[in-house]
């Protein structure tokens, strides 16, 4: 137990587990606190946490891995940290390097000269732009007032998101034994209010890639959009072709695609903060542009949801893509894939394990003969971190750079086959992990799920349990 500044006490928790150990600042210094303190706090931190993605045993979350290419891309975003690029007369370099990223995903991707594009934060708002983008073009262009999307269950709850913020509805289609979208599903409820139809290249929970030219298709005929995520995908996917893979056509080569999404964060090897969506035509971009005239704060234009943007993860991104080239990113997909191989080659020799598809990089797998959460919880006991999922309950385990690693296949592979042994005759009948996302499997009482999951992003904002009552609002 420690105190805080303002004398109360402070208690570790896993969400808090520096409380006893660095000063939890629950008011501002009257002082400032000397620099050398601040970051040797937040070196100890980071080193310690980087400890675990670095060592190759995580599934996603960390994509490049390489400390030499961070400490050249944060040099990148030093140049520009402190810039905002919604001023283009200050920097007109922004201009450049944002142009210039469009371009290069939309060369990669297939796009052609009707393809405009937008730089985000990040995959989620890549996707609730989309959404917003197709609920204005079908009000705008269809005079639809009650706008329906229809997306496959597996597609990313940040497409739900978006029409949640925007009422829009969501039609949810299943999946065929082969965990792509049903197209017959699809097809049967396309309606006057449909507005868009989404597809991913590759999905998360599995990797796979939905039929993107049937699609296109239904999206041609009925006149739709049609948004193709490859948020995880997007980066790493097009690699395969030129590497000998077979690979699905799946991007703007494909008549009917109208959005992809692609992250720079993730297979582009960028700093946190950072996506591409990509338009066709050009011209829906404009359909999510916010203009307002009368403000006495003058004229108001933005290209998307922020306002203020920092330039130097438009620097950083841009760093990355030139640094690496064509080449680059195709010699890490080629070590990317290959770790694929062999690790679905390890499930492949357990009978108790059944593969979800064949996914070139992300292996999901399931069992009908033990819980699969007990294999994970033995993983997790010997270092490992899966993503857990559901419906049907699995894993994954979606390969980035740090898991190409020589030896890390083997090790796998000896781990698995103890995690199966153990999930065969486990010690207690209710494993530990579950299927959380963004929390690698820990899963704290599927009874109380969303209260948990509530309770759990209000801790996650607040500096730790203290003691003392609570303050009441009158909402
Ligand atoms: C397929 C897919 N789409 C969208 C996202 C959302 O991306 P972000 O977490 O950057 O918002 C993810 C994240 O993993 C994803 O896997």
């Amino acid at each position: 137990m420690t105190h805080d500044t303002t004398g109360t006490n402070r208690q570790t928790s896993p969400l808090h587990p520096y409380a006893e150990r660095f000063e939890v600042h629950d008011t501002m210094p009257e002082h400032g606190v000397a620099r050398e303190q601040i970051l040797s706090e937040l070196r100890e931190m980071s080193t310690e946490e980087d400890r675990k993605g670095d060592s190759g045993r995580v599934s996603g979350s960390i994509y490049s891995g390489d400390h030499d290419h961070y400490g050249f891309l944060v040099e990148a975003f030093g140049f520009y940290a402190h810039a905002n690029v919604l001023q283009r007369d200050m920097y007109p370099s922004a201009t450049k390097l944002e142009s210039e990223i469009i371009a290069m995903t939309a060369s990669m991707l297939h796009g052609d000269d009707d393809t405009g594009g937008l730089v985000t934060s990040g995959g989620t708002e890549s996707l609730v732009t989309a959404m917003l983008t197709y609920r204005e073009w079908g009000r705008n262009r269809k005079g639809i007032k009650h706008p329906q999307v229809i997306m496959p269950v597996t597609a990313h709850p940040g497409h739900d998101k978006g029409m949640h913020y925007f009422g829009i509805e969501v039609i949810k289609a299943p999946v065929t034994d082969q965990y792509v979208v049903d197209l017959d599903f699809v097809r049967d409820h396309i309606g006057p209010d449909t507005v868009a139809l989404v597809g991913s290249a590759g999905t998360y929970p599995h990797g796979l890639i939905d039929p993107i030219p049937e699609l296109g298709q239904l999206a041609i005929e009925h006149g739709l959009g049609l948004h193709v995520d490859g948020c995880l995908g997007g980066f790493i996917i097009p690699w395969a072709q030129d590497l000998g893979y077979p690979l699905p056509p799946f991007d703007l080569r494909v008549p009917g695609v109208t959005s992809i999404s692609a992250d720079t964060h993730k297979y582009g090897y960028a700093l946190k903060g950072s996506s591409v969506l990509l338009l066709r035509p050009k011209s829906l971009r404009r359909e999510q542009y916010f203009m307002i005239g009368g403000w006495p704060g003058g004229m108001y234009s933005s290209p998307g949801m922020g306002g203020s943007r920092s330039g130097g993860l438009i620097a950083a991104t841009w760093a990355s893509m030139l640094s690496l080239g064509r080449e680059g990113y195709r010699r890490i997909a080629a070590d990317i894939f290959r770790t694929a191989d062999e690790i679905k080659a390890a499930v492949r020799s357990h009978p108790e394990l059944k593969l979800i598809g064949d996914s070139l990089f992300n292996v999901a797998f399931r069992s009908d003969e033990v819980d699969i959460f007990h294999v994970n919880d033995a993983l997790t006991d010997r270092g490992w971190r899966m993503n857990g999922l559901q419906a049907p309950p699995a894993l994954h385990f979606c390969v980035t750079r740090p898991n190409t690693q020589p030896g890390l296949t083997e090790a796998f592979a000896h781990d698995l086959a103890e995690a199966v042994e153990y999930a065969k005759s486990p010690p207690k009948p209710i494993p530990t992990s579950g299927a959380m996302y963004g929390a690698g499997g820990v899963q704290p009482d599927p009874e109380r799920i969303f209260a948990g999951l509530a309770n759990r992003l209000d801790a996650m904002h607040e500096v730790g349990p203290k003691d003392g009552a609570r303050p009441h609002s009158h909402l």
